[in-house]
């Protein structure tokens, strides 16, 4: 099946590409943000609240409560596959056992630097361009004097030093490494095997935020040898609030033994209802397995929901959304470097070959009054895109200096502007957002 055959079985599956706002269709390019849903998994969500509305299995025992256990935990004796087996198989995980349902990536990381027991000393290394939700639990750390937090440097055409990175490993006790392999600002992605067997030659584990991977590329856990991936599936065409930590099996601990710190096992920091197999007025014994993470009534919908994610990416498969945003992103690239690459005031984040950057595209203008394009690509054209600095501030103040986005003048504005493709756009909507933007600058006197 060709791009083309891709792009008509799918889109007519996302009921919000039906609707029209002063007679025009939406064009949403903000997928990097949070991405449309398919009807299958609007269906999977509605089908818990409309047929059975109860807690799982492993609370209730009863006709509803089955029903929810076998959409979730699948049921082997009936062949049903549950959501969790769907994702473990999704990311090639060993087993089902090392998928711990989370709220979302965030969460997932907050897992794992809540969990972790870090020794005086130890350093946690990230790159110089992490999402706040990969910066702040570590800098919380520091803060409380638990962990020292470094940053290695992925260079602006966006080659990741591998020198650079090791030499960290050679000076400091490098105890973990957690970083976005895709970014949010560039969409450059790491070479994360060859993080990890370094990382891993030195004795560290390796915690990848894939949140803007996971959606946009066939991943295996298994031959990447990594110990922790945390992704989210609203950012894949699935349910929002319902996220994943995978972690290898032994780092999530084994047995039903009360918690013992053991080497590298993370300590769930969440305890309660749903994570224990015993407890007295003063003890309890964890359950085994990723469980023992998920205190609380969880998100069934989202969680039965996110099976039916999986399973709506895998029939499309995984290679053809890469080359899908690939050739989008390679046409509005050209059109956009073609048209203003010469100017001065324009420039593409990141590396300039479309093919390095997945389905973003993140440009700067540098303009008097370089502000409010988003808004009006929105209100012309139904256009959806993000501006910002797209929760990435420390990156941008590092780069630009504090208070850029405040300047003194209106003369010195730079503004950051950010497409991000998915399966469901198309070439025409990429030359409609071309047009938009053409007018625009053009009535802004920027380009004749
Ligand atoms: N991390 C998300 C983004 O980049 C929210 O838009």
């Amino acid at each position: 099946m060709n791009h083309q055959t891709l792009l008509e079985t799918c889109r007519d599956d996302f009921p919000s590409l039906k609707r029209q706002r002063n007679e025009k269709p939406p064009v949403y390019m903000d997928s990097a943000c949070t991405t449309l849903v398919p009807r299958q998994v609007i269906a999977a969500m509605n089908e818990y609240y409309t047929d059975y509305p109860s807690c799982g299995g492993r609370r209730s025992h009863h006709w509803f409560a089955e029903e929810v256990t076998n959409r979730v935990e699948g049921n082997s004796e009936k062949g049903i596959k549950g959501a969790r087996q769907s994702i473990a198989e999704f990311i090639n995980a060993e087993s089902e056992k090392e998928i711990v349902f989370t709220l979302n990536t965030t969460h997932a990381i907050n897992t794992v630097a809540m969990g972790f027991k870090f020794r005086p000393g130890d350093v946690v290394l990230l790159t110089d361009r992490e999402h706040n939700s990969n910066l702040l639990p570590w800098l919380r750390l520091q803060k409380s004097g638990q962990i020292k937090v470094e940053h290695t440097t992925a260079d602006d055409g966006n080659g990741f030093d591998l020198n650079a990175f090791e030499s960290h490993f050679k000076e400091k006790r490098v105890r973990l490494v957690s970083m976005a392999w895709t970014s949010n600002v560039t969409g450059a992605t790491l070479p994360a095997k060859e993080i990890i067997t370094i990382a891993h030659r030195y004795g560290a584990r390796v915690l990848l935020d894939g949140a803007q991977t996971v959606p946009h590329q066939a991943v295996d856990v298994h031959a990447l040898d990594v110990d922790f991936l945390a992704f989210s599936l609203h950012k894949m065409c699935g349910p929002r609030g319902v996220g994943v930590l995978y972690a290898k099996r032994e780092l999530l601990g084994q047995g039903a033994g009360e918690w013992e710190a053991g080497e590298d096992v993370i300590e769930p920091s969440t305890l309660g209802g749903g994570t224990v197999e015993d407890t007295t007025y003063n003890s309890y014994r964890l359950l085994e397995g990723p469980e023992r993470f998920e205190a609380g009534i969880p998100n069934y919908s989202g969680l039965i929901a996110s099976g039916a994610t999986v399973e709506y990416l895998r029939q499309i498969g995984m290679e053809r959304v890469t080359a899908h945003e690939g050739q989008l992103n390679s046409h509005l690239t050209k059109a956009l470097l073609d048209r203003y690459g010469d100017t001065g005031w324009f420039n593409i984040l990141g590396p300039q070959e479309a093919s390095q950057r997945g389905g973003v595209l993140t440009f700067e203008v540098r303009r008097p009054n370089a502000v409010g394009f988003a808004t009006e690509l929105n209100a012309r054209n139904n256009i959806m895109i993000r501006d910002g600095v797209f929760c990435v501030h420390s990156y941008f103040n590092e780069r630009f200096g504090l208070n850029w986005i405040h300047p003194k003048s209106h003369r010195d504005h730079r503004m950051i502007y950010r497409i991000s493709l998915y399966l469901y756009n198309t070439l025409e909507e990429c030359d409609v957002f071309m047009e938009t933007l053409d007018e625009i600058f053009k009535e802004r006197s920027y380009v004749e």
